[in-house]
Formats: structure tokens, C-alpha cells, sequence
């Protein structure tokens, strides 16, 4: 009997659990058949053909999808998402993202997006281990370092991580600048324009913090005078 009542609440619990996923395949036949009944040609035309204008490096919170706030449809832009939307300059993953966006794609516009309220910030504002992830958020307390004395300035805590969040995707912009992918197409093509965004939660509406247009100058250090 009580096999049978655990096995009959396994099978209940599964059922539970499988119906989250399977909804998302339910979600997506209506939402491709809606499509096709507004557009015939939607699908035939992105099999075809990838042309993305822009480049998003986001954040990988669920509360910030790049196509739906920025009111855009598939194909519209080429995405990148990494945790507090990082731009490090070893991260194989992210240059080849960029050199595909940049040097195949020919994207116009790269927009780094960070957004208010982000947990990354915050655990990098903390001194609490987070195991492997601190060799990610290290990056993060550089740029608070580099900009210490504004931040501190700032007396309420969540104003302070509000600026941390604009300091971060402004300084992931900067880094974006000292690759020789950006420095080599700015010369060549005059292109893309970068752009540092931050995301509302409270009110989904996206700011400019900084911007970058071709040939910006950038700390003469990093650039590289033979692209
Ligand atoms: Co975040």
C-alpha cells in the first residue's frame, strides 16, 4: 500500500515537473504557427539569412531578455550573455562572439547592457566566497577599485550598487575598446558604434551611461598602432 502511494505520488510528481518544460514546447508550436499565420514568409526569409544590426552583451538574468525589451524579432540581433555582462579579454567564448558579430556579421551597433538590481554586482560588492564564481567577480571589485572614491561617496547602499551596475557596463565598454577586433575594424570600417546601456527591473526602461563611437579615443596604452 505504501509502495503504492509513494509510487503513485512519484509519478504525480513527475508529471508536475514535466509540464513546466512541456508547456514551453506547447508555447512554442502556437507561437510559430502564430507567426506563420502573420507573416508566411517569416521563417523561409531567416533560413536564408542572418543580417543582424546589432550585438547585445547582456547579463544572464532571466528578467532581462535583449529581443523582448528592446521590442526586436528574431534575426534582429546577435546575442552574447555572461554573468553581470563581462567583457574579459581572455574569454575565448565572448571574442569569438564578437569577432563573428564584428568581422562576418558587420553589426553597426554593440550594446553592452547591464541592469539595475543585478546579483552579480552585489555579490562582488560583498566579501562573502562564492567558490569558482569569485574568479568571475573579481572582475567586478576591479572596477569598483578603479572607482573607489565615487562610489564610496554614494551614501545609500542601493544608489551605490545602482552606480556600480552604470560603472560596470561603462568599464566593459572600455574594455570592448582595447581589443584588436574593435580597434581593427574602427580603422578599416569605420564601425560599430558601442553603446553602455542600463536596464530598469522597476520600470523596464533601458538609459544610456556611456558611448563609444568609432575611433573614440581610448588610454593610448592599449592601442595597438599596427592593425
Ligand atoms: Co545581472
Amino acid at each position: 500500500m505504501c509502495r503504492t502511494i509513494k509510487t503513485a505520488y512519484c509519478i504525480l510528481n513527475t508529471l508536475a515537473r514535466m509540464k513546466s518544460f512541456e508547456k514551453l514546447l506547447q508555447n512554442n508550436k502556437n507561437w510559430a504557427s502564430d507567426r506563420i499565420k502573420n507573416d508566411p514568409g517569416f521563417f523561409n526569409r531567416l533560413v536564408n539569412l542572418q543580417m543582424p544590426e546589432f550585438l547585445w552583451i547582456g547579463c544572464s538574468d532571466s528578467r532581462v531578455p535583449a529581443n523582448e525589451i528592446t521590442g526586436t524579432n528574431p534575426g534582429e540581433i546577435f546575442v552574447h550573455r555572461n554573468i553581470s555582462n563581462l567583457v574579459i579579454q581572455n574569454d575565448l567564448n565572448l571574442l569569438s562572439v564578437l569577432q563573428y558579430a564584428v568581422e562576418v556579421l558587420h553589426v553597426k551597433h554593440i550594446i553592452v547592457c547591464g541592469h539595475y538590481g543585478c546579483g552579480g554586482i552585489k555579490a562582488a560588492m560583498d566579501n562573502i566566497s562564492m567558490g569558482d564564481l569569485d574568479k568571475w567577480l573579481v572582475n567586478i571589485k576591479d572596477v569598483y577599485n578603479l572607482n573607489k572614491s565615487e562610489v564610496d561617496a554614494i551614501e545609500n547602499e542601493e544608489e551605490r550598487l545602482n552606480r556600480m551596475v552604470e560603472l560596470n557596463a561603462k568599464h566593459q565598454l572600455l574594455n570592448l575598446a582595447k581589443t584588436t577586433i574593435i580597434q581593427k575594424a574602427w580603422k578599416h570600417n569605420k564601425m560599430p558604434h558601442l553603446h553602455a546601456w542600463a536596464y530598469s527591473l522597476s520600470d523596464g526602461v533601458l538609459r544610456t551611461v556611456f558611448d563609444m563611437p568609432p575611433g573614440s579615443p581610448i588610454d593610448k596604452i592599449y592601442e595597438f598602432d599596427n592593425l
